[in-house]
């Protein structure tokens, strides 16, 4: 078998090292290029051993060949030693992270000013012994006027001004209050009971800084046999000093009109000696027809309900001067809760 020419042996593995580089990605496949080609056992040391017996012209030419190929194939390796690095670096880099740098802050969210009022004002209630339910925000025109005696056409109508849903003919609205869940309540759980309904309230009205077409009431109702005025005044009065911290609160009721109560009152509370009335919540004694509409005999069972507003109560503990600001979604309001 005739032995190569040492020159076509340069060649191809000229040829080899070339491919093998070319096809190097990585640093691990690189070694094992120089180890194959300039090991004790590689490529190159393997032909210049077998130029040791050549005349000494040829084997001086052969050897700076054979130098000349080593720093080519040496510089090719070099370049793409660079590449990978480069390579590396960029695939590396969403995995890097500087341990050194502070942690990034977790802020933590808060409840809304309602809500905090809502739960502080539901533990004071629970703890007089009412039970909280909670009913729907899209009512039936019968809960939201019919059951509460404020028949189609009556005047009082107006009071309740609010968003019908649409089709009209399906007579669905957006409550104007909470207390259909008196008449929701009523027809399905038996007196004597006492429970609170809070939930958001709609009325379509022009908006000011006491009045928002969204809002929240707490309902309160107390059946029993000889529940009267009187227990409302000291639940109501209870729940206030309790709420807002103050043994000197004082509350009084005024005459007022709600077709679902007979007598209905409006209850005002003074804070401070100093300073004026403030309207705080609707009330009075259920009114017969509403009982009847339940069907619950009005010469057994009798009680009374009121609407708080919830609002109004964030307002004055919080001392916030327009009712606007809890649904504006500004942050810089919310925030300092
Ligand atoms: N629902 C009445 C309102 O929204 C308030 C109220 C509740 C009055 C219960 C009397 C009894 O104005």
């Amino acid at each position: 078998m005739a032995s190569k020419e040492p020159q076509d042996i340069f060649q191809s593995l000229r040829k080899d090292a070339f491919k093998a580089l070319e096809e190097a990605f990585d640093f691990e496949t690189i070694r094992k290029i120089e180890s194959d080609y300039f090991g004790k056992n590689g490529g190159l040391p393997r032909v210049l051993r077998g130029l040791k017996d050549m005349p000494e012209l040829e084997r001086k030419t052969m050897g700076s060949t054979a130098n000349a190929l080593k720093k080519e194939i040496k510089e090719m390796i070099k370049i793409k030693k660079g590449e990978i690095e480069k390579n590396n670096a960029l695939k590396n880099k969403d995995d890097w992270f500087d341990i050194s740098r502070p942690g990034k802050k977790i802020s933590r969210g808060h409840f809304h000013p309602i809500s905090r009022i809502l739960k502080e004002v539901a533990e004071i209630f629970e703890s007089m012994g009412f039970e909280i339910v909670e009913g729907p925000e899209a009512e039936t025109e019968y809960y939201n006027f019919d059951a509460l005696n404020i028949p189609k056409n009556h005047p009082a109508r107006d009071m309740w001004d609010t968003f019908w849903l649409k089709p009209l003919k399906n007579r669905l609205l957006l409550r104007a209050h909470t207390s259909p869940m008196e008449a929701r309540y009523m027809e399905k759980n038996n007196p004597p009971l006492r429970i609170i309904a809070p939930g958001r309230c709609f009325r379509h009205e022009a908006t000011d800084t006491l009045h928002e077409h969204t809002f929240y009431q707490v309902e309160g109702l107390m059946i029993g046999k000889k529940t009267n005025l009187a227990n409302l005044k000291g639940i109501l009065e209870t729940f206030l000093r309790k709420l807002f911290k103050n043994k000197d609160l004082k509350i009084r009721f005024r005459p007022s009109y709600y077709p679902f109560v007979e007598p209905g009152v409006d209850v005002d509370i003074k804070l401070d000696p100093k300073k004026d009335w403030l309207e705080i919540a609707g009330a009075g004694m259920t009114h017969p027809q509403v009982l009847k509409n339940v069907k619950l005999n009005p010469n057994q069972w009798q009680g009374f309900a009121f609407g708080l507003g919830l609002d109004r109560i964030a307002m004055l503990k919080y001392k916030i001067d327009d009712i606007r600001l809890f649904h504006s979604g500004d942050l810089r309001f919310i925030k300092q809760f």
